[in-house]
């Protein structure tokens, strides 16, 4: 099966993410099955869907028409083996739990045709393990889209220890179909790349928070408004070359020991979790929310992403040496 030949894809989950792949699929032309477990967790995921599409035809990024063509190839089911059938590729997106999905990939053979790829979109359980559940470990692969999938442009495709070279080729070849900035990471470990960037980074902020060394508002500033920007362009590599090798290597000799290397979650997010504080969900975390003002930054979030992805994708081509 090559690139062009992927027409039917099957997306199992319809929370957070599984409506904005569906609807990525479905906007690249692919007729899609949306899979969950009951009608009312589908009719939320297809209002999502809708959302979502709002905000990429407001900010000129996909037609009226295109929205309404998308939507209509989209088939929010509760029937898995109605979306198996035929499916070129299943992207599986159902609640983190290894046991699950494992399960999940068991039931794939039986329903899925011999050639069906089967993608998982886990955010960094292992691919190996999730594959040994399934008929054909070797059509089994990691497709981590990022939140909101409808609009970030990275995907990282995973190997695990039995993906053949051909999945993970056209998962990539897939993602670039869809408009996407694949990534191939190569072993299978957790997190994959993009979550241990973001976790490193976490530990830290985490650290200074309740070491008092800033405020919240502070140590968020200090990333959105210094390195955060620059990452958009340029990730930590390239800016390091930008910055100097020595500079960066005299830097890390006195820093490197310096820096937070718990290996346990931070007291700050377990104190608030254990209080009831999830963030944004129920109103209260390290910042706390009314439901308006919730509305309002999401809203803002989407469409100053979009405006940014807009100028990057402009100057494609003339950022990268
Ligand atoms: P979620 O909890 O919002 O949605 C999962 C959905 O799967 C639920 O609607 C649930 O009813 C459904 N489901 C569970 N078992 C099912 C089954 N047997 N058959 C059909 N549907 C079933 O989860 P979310 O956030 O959408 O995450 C899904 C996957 O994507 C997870 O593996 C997660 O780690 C990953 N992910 C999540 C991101 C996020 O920011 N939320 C970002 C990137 C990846």
């Amino acid at each position: 099966m090559n690139v062009s030949e992927v027409s039917r894809v099957a997306v199992i989950g319809s929370g957070t993410m599984g409506p904005g792949i569906a609807g990525t699929f479905a906007q690249a032309g692919c007729e899609v099955g949306l899979v969950d477990l009951t009608d009312d967790l589908l009719r939320g995921g297809m209002e999502r869907l809708r959302q979502a599409q709002a905000v990429l035809v407001e900010a000129g990024l996909l037609l009226p028409d295109g929205a309404a063509d998308a939507l209509g190839r989209v088939r929010p089911t509760v029937r898995l083996e109605a979306a198996c059938e035929g499916a070129d590729l299943v992207v599986e997106a159902i609640t983190e739990d290894l046991e699950l999905k494992k399960e999940m990939f068991g039931r794939f053979g039986a329903l899925c045709p011999a050639q069906a790829v089967l993608a998982t979109n886990t955010s960094g359980l292992s691919i190996t393990e999730i594959a040994r559940g399934a008929d054909r470990p070797d059509r089994v692969a990691g497709m981590h889209f990022w939140n909101p999938p409808h609009i970030i442009p990275l995907v990282e495709v995973t190997r695990g220890e039995a993906t053949a070279d051909a999945t993970a080729d056209l998962l990539v070849g897939i993602c670039r179909r869809l408009g996407k900035r694949p990534i191939l990471v190569r072993h299978d470990i957790p997190g994959f790349v993009g979550n241990r960037l973001q976790f490193a980074v976490m530990r830290e902020a985490l650290h200074l928070l309740s070491e008092g060394v800033a405020s919240a508002e502070d140590i968020d500033t200090a990333m959105t408004a210094g390195p955060g920007l620059r990452y958009g362009l340029m990730g930590p590599l390239r800016t390091a070359d930008l910055g100097g090798l020595d500079v960066f290597s005299a830097i890390s000799r006195y820093l490197f020991a310096e820096l937070n290397s718990s290996t346990k979650p931070s007291a700050i997010l377990s104190e608030l979790v254990g209080a009831g504080k999830l963030g944004a969900k129920s109103g209260e975390g390290i910042y706390t929310y009314s439901s308006e003002a919730l509305d309002r930054y999401l809203t803002r979030r989407d469409r100053v992403l979009l405006k940014f992805l807009d100028v990057l994708n402009r100057e494609e081509g003339t950022g990268d040496a």
